[in-house]
């Protein structure tokens, strides 16, 4: 069989520079085309990057051809709170982008196609608890209405044209290497950076606001094990549920706290909060757990040490414990 050749679009977000490089220790440095409307310098200075904007599909086009791309991972979009700034531009370029590749991926008979979809595909009248796989889904952002239509779309190239798309929805997720941008789960990044920085945060979202959170490792584990799974598993065609935990900005605060005991929180709600209120509290996943064997392995303590430990460590900061 032909080698994999892999685009990742939007590769400078926050999941594209980490899952970009689990790919290359898979597949090789040549087999990962690293894309975005520019190069960040997070990426490794070894990757093989092209300037792409993928609502041009032109672009998408040749780029595509000159790398004899077999698979997409589509992760370019605008984020819920940047989104809800300019409704029009991140309707036209989240969409846009989508049906350009997957038009391509039926063009060119492309092997699969990978598709972010997010807990903002929820909405309001969603039960929030455990909040199901098939259940009602009235998002009420931009971004989280492009996400719901993007399913639909996903799963109408796979019966339509037998195109093998596969989509996750993604918890808010948390890492210390590349940042997050726009979005309504940041503050759960920031948290950690300000606790290293200043030993005090301000959050954004109230201190209750219970959120669906995953750490980098298991995100990106869970998108390539679905990506790698027998293609007969994989029976959800719109998203799969994917859950890890889920806590509130207290919960992290205190997490914080057992290691760092004087870090101190306080709370200054904003416009993010009503988005944050639409969203589920916590994710029933277990239709990825059946169908292909979805296991997280981060809890929020687990989590919180290690990416203390590690941004500690980027800052030059000594991390102490004190009792
Ligand atoms: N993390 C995203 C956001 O907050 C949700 O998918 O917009």
């Amino acid at each position: 069989m032909k080698k994999d050749s892999i685009l990742i679009t939007g590769a400078c977000g926050q999941l594209g520079t980490e899952l970009g490089i689990a790919l290359q220790n898979i597949h090789g440095n040549n087999a990962v085309i690293f894309s975005d409307i520019r190069r960040s310098d997070q990426l490794p200075p070894d990757a093989l990057f092209e300037n792409l904007d993928t609502t041009q599909s032109q672009d998408l086009a040749k780029i595509v051809e000159k790398y004899q791309i077999t698979q997409i991972y589509h992760l370019a979009a605008i984020l819920s709170a940047k989104g809800e700034q300019m409704p029009l531009s991140t309707w036209k370029i989240n969409m846009d982008s989508l049906l350009n590749v997957l038009e391509i991926g039926r063009e060119k008979k492309l092997n699969k196609i990978y598709f972010p979809s997010s807990i903002a595909a929820f909405g309001t009248n969603t039960p929030k608890e455990n909040t199901q796989q098939d259940t009602i889904m009235h998002p009420n952002t931009v971004y989280g209405i492009s996400k719901l239509t993007g399913e639909l779309w996903a799963q109408y190239y796979f019966q339509k044209y037998g195109l093998d798309v596969r989509s996750l929805r993604y918890p808010g997720l948390i890492s210390y290497k590349t940042l997050p941008g726009g979005g309504t789960t940041d503050y759960a990044v920031d948290i950690y950076f300000k606790a290293i920085q200043e030993n005090q945060y301000t959050c954004f979202l109230s201190e209750n606001t219970y959120l669906p959170m995953m750490y980098m490792p298991d995100a990106v584990r869970g998108t390539i094990e679905l990506m790698e799974a027998e293609y007969d598993k994989i029976q959800t065609r719109t998203a799969y549920n994917l859950g890890a935990m889920s806590f509130s900005p207290k919960e992290v605060a205190q997490a914080i706290q057992k290691l760092q005991p004087a870090f101190s929180i306080q709370y200054a709600p904003d416009h993010r909060q009503a988005i944050a209120d639409s969203w589920p509290r916590s994710l029933d996943d277990s239709r990825a757990r059946q169908e292909w064997q979805w296991q997280p392995q981060y809890d929020l303590n687990r989590m919180t040490e290690d990416m203390l430990k590690n941004i500690a460590l980027q800052l030059g900061k000594t991390l102490i414990k004190q009792s």
